[in-house]
């Protein structure tokens, strides 16, 4: 009999190891013979520790599981899965959050034991990589175009033209680099990945590799991730081990080396020419483009830095096919995006699904609303650079342009949500003042710009000459959009004009 309870994060925050300690105890002192498996999180964080049994019908489950609520479960029979129980949720599988999902890139995740290899090949682990291996660089290449996928850490763009120009630069070296460095408030799709589906990331690099000729990739990891860390160097040591990486991939004759670098806890690391320096081993400062990174990149080499979620879509699209993954999605967005519902939300976690559907359907159906049960005021997606959305914007249709539209970005997918208690102008100044903090100080519409952005919301909110310092503010936004090198400086303002546009109330108090 199986039983599986997340070795994840989450859930292990909220008491998941203790859970499978009583659950061992219990069953042991009941003479109730069990096998208990620590599989990764399905994303529906609300429900953690969600503890599954394996049955002939599917997977029960039960959640979230506290440690007194273990021994009626004994009571009931929880082994059988189908019973009377205040924690019972039914068949996992269909439980409306994660069934009415798109789940593609994430279509393995929490299901079972993250770094074995047998249960990832039995659920079609290394399928891409397989046919990868059969096809040339250009093939490659033309497959990822070809599937409409664009770079997942927030920018959008085309990872398939990002390819050829690495795979045409000419050069002794190339490298694959991942940006893990997640550093976006209320995101955790880059986490979850590593920490319950390392090996698709993995595998994804390793096709990267192919195709435009790299044989050395690194995983640029933040340091907060410790779980990540741990569970993404014994995937990589045990695909060292099957001949998944070094000297003959996949018995193809090809090489491609991994290894996970720490970052030191820098936001600004998350951009990719600062990752690449601190990566070099130098303080991670922004770099001018041009050179693009995948010309000039790691060690002055042709680079391609894409992020986790980029690369946990390639096995699939090599996998099923490109025409698989642009049958999803909406126009220019193809193929699916993992939001993660943060915030003020009854129900937070993992909600992937095909872009073009509702901002309203992801906030209320997923996230059942807010958890303080007062309306939502705003909701901030993408982001601390992602502008705030109020209730009458949130029949934006969930894709790129139409975000763009109206000023707005999905960036990594991150949907921080909260209730009229907010104060907008106090987010305002907390975007300044986060910019203050994180700003690698390269340029000074950022570095001066963000310091006298909190200096001047400051003075509104005290009501010191409001109409004048308004106007100021709007101008320095406007500086800072303008002027500064990176999206650190050049995002910053967009929290802060659309808290001035949509929440004006907030700012006359
Ligand atoms: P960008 O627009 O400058 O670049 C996008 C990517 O395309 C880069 O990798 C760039 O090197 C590459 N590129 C552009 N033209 C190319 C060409 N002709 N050939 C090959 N490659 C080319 O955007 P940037 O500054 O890299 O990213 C900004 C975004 O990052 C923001 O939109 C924001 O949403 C996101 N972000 C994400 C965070 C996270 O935690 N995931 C944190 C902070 C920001
Ligand atoms: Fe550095 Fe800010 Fe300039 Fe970006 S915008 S280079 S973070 S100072």
């Amino acid at each position: 009999l199986r039983v599986y309870v997340p070795y994840e994060t989450t859930a292990l925050s909220l008491g998941a190891e203790q859970v499978a300690t009583l659950i061992r105890r219990e069953a042991e002192r009941r003479g109730v013979d069990i096998e208990i498996i620590r599989n990764g999180s399905r994303g529906l964080f609300w429900l953690e520790p969600l503890v599954e049994v394996e049955t002939d019908e599917g997977r029960y489950g039960f959640g979230p599981v506290e440690l007194d609520d273990v021994a009626s479960l004994f009571d009931a029979g929880f082994e059988r899965g189908a019973v009377e129980h205040p924690l019972a949720l039914g068949l996992t599988e269909q439980i409306p959050y994660l069934k009415n999902q798109q789940r593609v890139t994430f279509a393995r995740i929490g299901i079972t034991d993250p770094v074995s290899l047998d249960d990832y090949r039995s659920l079609d682990g290394f399928k891409g990589l397989d046919k990868a291996v059969s096809l040339s660089a250009q093939a490659l290449v033309d497959c990822v175009k070809e599937s409409g996928l664009r770079g997942r850490g927030g920018a959008a763009f085309p990872t398939g033209i990002k390819w050829q120009t690495v795979l045409d630069a000419q050069a002794p070296q190339k490298y694959i680099v991942c940006n893990a460095d997640e550093g976006d408030s209320g995101t955790f799709a880059d986490r979850m990945v590593m920490e319950s589906d390392p090996y698709m990331l993995i595998e994804g690099m390793i096709i990267s590799g192919l195709a435009v000729g790299a044989t050395q990739g690194y995983i640029y990891l933040r340091e907060e991730y410790p779980l990540a860390h741990e569970l993404l160097n014994k995937a990589i040591e045990r695909a060292y081990a099957a001949g998944y990486l070094g000297d003959n991939i996949a018995g193809s004759g090809r090489r491609f080396e991994l290894e996970v670098r720490l970052g030191a806890g820098a936001y600004i690391c998350g951009e990719e020419t600062s990752l690449l320096e601190s990566l070099e081993g130098k303080r991670g400062m922004v770099r001018a483009k041009p050179p693009l990174p995948a010309i000039n990149g790691l060690f002055g080499q042709p680079t391609v830095v894409n992020n986790v979620l980029t690369f946990a879509a390639i096995p699939s699209i090599l996998g099923e096919g490109a025409e698989f993954y642009a049958n999803y999605g909406y126009e220019r967005s193809k193929g699916t995006l993992p939001f993660q519902l943060a915030g003020n939300l009854k129900q937070g976690g993992l909600v992937e699904l095909a872009f073009g559907q509702r901002l309203r359907d992801l906030i209320y159906e997923f996230g059942g609303g807010t958890r303080s049960g007062r309306p939502v005021r705003a909701v901030q997606v993408g982001g601390p650079l992602g502008a705030y959305l109020s209730p009458e914007q949130f029949d934006v249709l969930l894709d790129y342009e139409s975000f763009s539209k109206i000023g707005a970005v999905l960036g990594h997918g991150g949907v921080v949500v909260f209730d009229e208690t907010v104060n907008m102008a106090e987010q305002a100044r907390f975007s300044m003042e986060f910019c203050v903090e994180e700003s690698c100080g390269k340029c000074t519409p950022c570095r001066i710009g963000s310091v006298r952005g909190v200096e001047v919301i400051d003075k509104i909110i005290a009501g010191d000459n409001r109409a004048a310092n308004i106007a100021l503010l709007e101008d320095l936004c406007d500086t800072m959009i303008q002027g500064s090198l990176c999206a650190m400086g050049g995002m910053t303002p967009f929290p802060v004009k659309s808290a001035l546009q949509y929440f004006p109330e907030d700012f006359n108090s």
